[in-house]
């Protein structure tokens, strides 16, 4: 197989203007959620990523009809979808596949899905989506040996559920289900983050009945049958702050269009806590955040939580910038165990890290990280890489670009933009 890596020579000051593309983790729940109507759904502003990619063709191995070549837009024509069992390798290779539990349950009442690679109960449980499936009258079995979920029910009827930890992913699965439930559903504890809203506005334009979307409380009042749509995504949360991140990590001077300031305010607040500077501003078409940097960044502490507090997924690449602070800077990361697989390869970069707990980095800051050979054992992990290679002096050689490649899109272009030193390679 192609060994594809990106060889960055860093030390260069970003500058420029670059373009955000639609959110990875709203495209990665809407896709699947468009099955639901039974008609048509048209969806816009997609990012290109491997994500969207993969769930294309798990959705055409069911029989739906996908027409994906006009740019970032997808039609979605899921009225010749017959199949329920999504057992493919590309359902379980890919995590977010699991959407497809809460979608085939609310439409056809039976669902028989491969789960995400790897130990189930272990490190990313899915315990809450199963208790949701259940409290809706869904008869949920699990087969560990095989590493499948089967949820069938006579009737969905919709309940109170208290969810037992805050999860993006339980909250929007058991909102799909619930959908097209009997009666009314209301989800307790649920996460706010912008995609989940965004996937409920998308509910409620195939004619579903979401309220409560971005607060602690979602009600939603079962329909029998949804209707097509068109819907655009919105842009992507996290490519944004990785952009904000990687202008001020290499002393740069970066405006980020097609933004919601609103949902970056956990990471402005901490940027220009650092020292940076952010603007915000509207040149008629489109919002923008400018990030200026001058100086090292004085030490702060970030600590990650669900929104509207400091996203999990720019933990990896914030402790990137931090490792030039100009003093100790402390991470502590509450909401996924083992998220500090990027620390071994930042100290190969010359970092001084120490971790506590497995949830806590001391971050004690050097003038620059050297380039060095590193390697992306995730998505998040890989783009804190790709930071820790642009403010690098010298040259880094970034490796395993797939878990990138699953969720930026064209990334060394975009950078390449803002003046960046990056090439993709390939042997
Ligand atoms: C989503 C995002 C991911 C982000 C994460 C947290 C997508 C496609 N992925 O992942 O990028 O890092 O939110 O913001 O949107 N948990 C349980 N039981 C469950 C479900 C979750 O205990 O049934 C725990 C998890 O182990 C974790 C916490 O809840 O500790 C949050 O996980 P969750 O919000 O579900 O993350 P994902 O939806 O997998």
């Amino acid at each position: 197989m192609l060994k594809e890596w990106y060889e960055i020579k860093g030390g260069h000051r970003l500058e420029g203007t670059v373009t955000i593309s639609g959110a990875k983790n709203a495209a990665v729940a809407i896709i699947p959620a468009a099955v639901l109507a039974g008609e048509t759904c048209v969806l816009e502003n997609l990012p290109h990523i491997q994500d969207v990619q993969c769930l294309k063709e798990i959705l055409e191995e069911l029989g739906v009809t996908v027409d994906y070549t006009d740019g970032d837009c997808m039609r979605i024509d899921s009225r010749t979808l017959t199949n329920t069992k999504a057992l493919s390798e590309a359902v379980s290779s890919m995590r977010a596949s699991y959407y497809l539990l809460g979608a085939l349950l609310g439409r056809f009442h039976e669902v028989e899905l491969a789960l995400p690679g790897g130990c189930v109960i272990g490190a990313r449980p899915i315990d809450q989506h199963l208790k949701g499936m259940r409290a809706l009258g869904a008869h949920v079995e699990l087969d560990c040996e095989r590493n499948i979920v089967r949820a069938k029910a006579e009737r969905l009827i919709g309940a109170e559920i208290y969810f037992d930890v805050v999860s993006v992913g339980a909250t929007i699965n058991v909102m799909l289900a619930a959908c097209m439930a009997e009666g009314n559903t209301v989800l307790c504890n649920v996460a706010k983050e912008p995609h989940v809203v965004d996937v409920a506005n998308f509910l409620n334009m195939m004619g579903a009945s979401v309220k409560g979307a971005g607060t602690d409380m979602i009600r939603i009042s079962g329909r029998p049958r949804l209707h097509g749509c068109g819907y655009a995504i919105i842009p992507d949360q996290i490519e944004t702050g990785t952009f904000m991140i990687a202008s001020a990590a290499t002393m740069g001077d970066v405006i980020i269009k097609n933004v919601i300031p609103t949902h970056m305010e956990a990471i402005s607040a901490k940027l220009m806590e650092s020292g940076a500077r952010v603007i915000e501003g509207d040149d008629g078409r489109d919002f923008y955040l400018r990030v200026i940097m001058n100086e090292r960044p004085r030490p702060i502490n970030v600590k990650t939580l669900p929104y509207p507090g400091f996203p999990t997924d720019l933990q990896q690449p914030m402790m990137a910038y931090l490792c030039a602070a100009a003093g100790v800077a402390t991470i502590n990361e509450t909401i996924f165990e083992n998220r500090f697989n990027h620390v071994k390869e930042l100290r190969r970069m010359g970092a001084s890290i120490s971790l506590k707990d497995n949830n806590t980095a001391k971050v004690k800051g050097i003038p620059a990280l050297r380039g060095a050979d590193i390697y992306a054992t995730d998505l998040r992990a890989g783009a804190s890489l790709i930071v820790a290679g642009l403010a690098a002096s010298g040259t880094t050689n970034v490796h395993n670009i797939h878990f990138i490649d699953r969720g930026y899109e064209y990334l060394d272009k975009k950078l390449t933009g803002l003046g960046a030193q990056i090439l993709r390679k390939e042997k």
